[in-house]
């Protein structure tokens, strides 16, 4: 080994019994106590690659093998020859290992030069077989180190679902695991023309705050990062100062000169994806990691402020982060493959589900936009809880995913009506339009029928000498026209009834008066049927009190709750999002049971989010300007009648309070904040 020192050491109390070589070159030491000259010749080498030959009394070795203990074999190494004289030995000794000829008579010159050769060779061996060893121990600590910090680094990436986080995330570990002062990602996308280039994503220097600012550079040899995500190659540079005129890259000292930063040693690394494609790079710069005292922190610890600091600080990336920087690049590239795939989904489904409901309601202008707003509301109802810091909502929280959660089971909540006749929804009077026109064209059948007859009756009469009929003609027209002034009374009176507005009788006594008019007004047509004033579904609708439903047409549109259970359980909802049917079945349940379809009874038995929903529909049909047969309701009005139905434990008042109070019904998003 270079700069190796090899000396002989032999005690004054042997020195007689040996002869050495009259051409020795070794420096020899005769003393009385040679480990002292021993102990004084390391302290003057600084411990370092000192090889040492002992020829001392059998009784002195042990005092020598214990102050050698402690080094290194790489460094200062010895072997003894001892001169047993007397002394016994037993077989297994300790002291064997050290001894390389056991004597007990003298050493001739011949003797000692052999011994001497054979010495100084199997400490060199020794050492070189343990220096060998320390090699691989380290590789195999390195190694270790690497895997470990791969599997950390797959974990905690696969973790983070935050694109922006997961950037930053990847930067860090692949700074820290390398001991680099900096770093940069840069993203592949297309330009306009479909020409693929990287965008500059994320930068973090450990030693200096670097602003910096998104921008592009093309897939080709004009950047560094560039050249690597056009060969998708690794490129490890000692010092890009010292780049080859005919390198195939430059490095652009721009940036360093502005920022007053010494860019030195790089590895640029690229991102590939299952499809072999190269997602992007990650560029590190400046490689801090000193070799013995290497901890992993490097990167962070020592910072680089001085000229010097660069000089002396900073070396090239070891080989074998090359491989590693390629595993750890693979699983970033895995990483932000799922997280934009998990994205995508997301966004398809989001835009799916948005793209269902604006067909469904299209169906019912009267409704449109409902469930958007709806939807809204419940977002912004539950982003107001989780800012509550008292009162009975501070222990409630939403997660971001129950939220999302929560915004599809409310735009999905009415879904259940595209199985109803949209006829219904549009109902805007008690009778359908075709129905009324229908009951019109009947009354003025009989209003004709009824002139045709008395006319025909009349002219009957006036056939007859006038004298004799005079009486009975006066009294035929006044019935005929008092009948044919009652019916043109019932066809005005139909009119009022048919529309939803409170009138000013009651609808059964007007029902009522106009079916004792019956006998004397319905007739038969000329096939013999009976024509009714009124029919009995006619009748049914005329009574309704409020709105234009009858009650089998409301049934139908109560069952719009179990359409949507239906439909949405078959949607195989990821596990975080299985309450959707659920929330969405119970929008219509009431705490005191009143509800519907299950009329189920308790605060606890419903869903807050589901309870939240109910608030944010019935404030939204009230309202809304859109609803077929009234106008949008002054606030304070539909506050009141919320509040009268909580009042009647049909809501949940602590929650309409809030979306009062914090107004939660306006169109503004509520800022997904936490509690501090
Ligand atoms: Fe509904
Ligand atoms: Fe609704």
């Amino acid at each position: 080994m270079r700069g190796t020192q090899r000396i002989i050491l032999i005690a004054d109390k042997v020195k007689d019994l040996i002869r050495l070589p009259a051409d020795l070159k070794i420096p020899v030491f005769k003393e009385d106590d040679v480990l002292e000259s021993a102990i004084r010749l390391v302290g003057q080498r600084g411990k370092r690659n000192l090889r040492a030959l002992f020829f001392l009394p059998l009784d002195e070795v042990a005092r020598v093998n214990s102050f050698f203990k402690d080094f290194k074999t790489t460094e200062v190494a010895h072997v003894s020859v001892a001169f047993s004289g007397e002394m016994e030995l037993p077989r297994k000794s300790p002291l064997l290992t050290s001894i390389l000829d056991l004597r007990s008579s003298a050493i001739s010159e011949l003797e000692s030069r052999f011994l001497i050769d054979r010495a100084f060779r199997e400490m060199e061996q020794q050492s070189s077989i343990v220096s060998q060893q320390e090699r691989s121990k380290i590789t195999l600590i390195d190694t270790y180190h690497d895997l470990e910090s791969l599997i950390d680094i797959g974990k905690s990436l696969t973790l983070e679902k935050d694109s922006d986080r997961l950037l930053r995330q990847i930067l860090y570990l692949s700074k820290k695991i390398t001991g680099a002062d900096a770093g940069s990602l840069y993203i592949t996308e297309k330009d306009g023309q479909g020409s693929k280039r990287l965008r500059f994503k994320y930068s973090h220097t450990f030693s200096k705050e670097l602003s910096y600012e998104e921008f592009t550079l093309p897939f080709d040899d004009s950047s560094i990062a560039g050249h690597v995500a056009l060969g998708g190659q690794v490129l490890n540079i000692a010092d890009v100062y010292d780049l080859d005129e005919d390198a195939p890259v430059s490095f652009n000292r721009s940036f360093d000169k502005s920022h007053n930063y010494r860019t030195k040693s790089m590895l640029v690394v690229p991102m590939r994806n299952h499809l072999d494609q190269v997602i992007g790079v990650i560029q590190l710069i400046n490689c801090k990691e000193t070799g013995e005292k290497y901890t992993g922190n490097e990167a962070y610890e020592i910072l680089l402020k001085e000229p010097q600091d660069f000089e002396q600080g900073v070396v090239p990336f070891d080989s074998r982060y090359e491989n590693l920087m390629q595993a750890v690049a693979s699983q970033a590239a895995i990483a932000l493959e799922n997280n934009r795939m998990i994205l995508q989904i997301e966004r398809q489904f989001d835009e799916f589900v948005k793209a269902s409901v604006s067909a469904i309601e299209s169906q019912d202008p009267a409704t449109s936009g409902h469930s958007f707003r709806v939807a809204a509301m419940c977002v912004n109802t539950a982003r107001i809880i989780n800012l509550q810091k008292s009162g009975p909502l501070a222990e409630v929280q939403f997660s971001e995913t129950q939220i999302k959660e929560l915004e599809m089971a409310a735009l999905l909540h009415d879904f259940g009506k595209v199985y109803i006749d949209p006829a219904i929804f549009l109902k805007g009077e008690k009778l359908y339009p075709h129905d009324f026109v229908h009951l019109k064209l009947r009354l003025n059948y009989l209003y004709r029928s009824m002139e045709l007859c008395y006319a025909n009756e009349l002219l009957a009469l006036k056939s007859q000498p006038e004298i004799t009929v005079r009486g009975e003609i006066d009294s035929l027209q006044k019935e005929g026209q008092s009948k044919l002034e009652a019916l043109r009374e019932i066809m005005l009176l139909v009119a009022e009834l048919n529309k939803p507005s409170i009138l000013n009788e009651d609808r059964n006594t007007l029902i009522q008066g106009i079916l004792l008019q019956a006998p004397d007004l319905e007739c038969e047509d000329l096939e013999g049927r009976h024509i009714p004033l009124l029919k009995s579904e006619e009748i049914e609708n005329f009574r309704i009190a409020r709105g234009t439903l009858n009650r089998e047409e409301r049934r139908i549109i109560e069952s719009h709750v179990e359409h949507t259970y239906a439909f949405v359980s078959k949607i195989p909802w990821p596990v975080e999002y299985q309450q959707i049917p659920e929330i969405a079945r119970k929008h219509h349940e009431k705490l005191d049971g009143s509800g519907y379809p299950d009329k189920i009874q308790g605060r606890d038995e419903i869903p807050i989010q589901s309870r939240i929903m109910t608030i944010a529909d019935i404030y939204d049909a009230l309202a809304a300007a859109d609803r077929p047969y009234k106008k949008a309701m002054e606030l304070k009005r539909v506050f009141a009648i919320l509040r009268e139905e909580a009042a009647l434990n049909k809501l949940d008042g602590e929650l309409l309070e809030l979306f009062i109070s914090e107004k939660a019904y306006t169109a503004g998003k509520v800022e997904s904040r936490q509690r501090s």
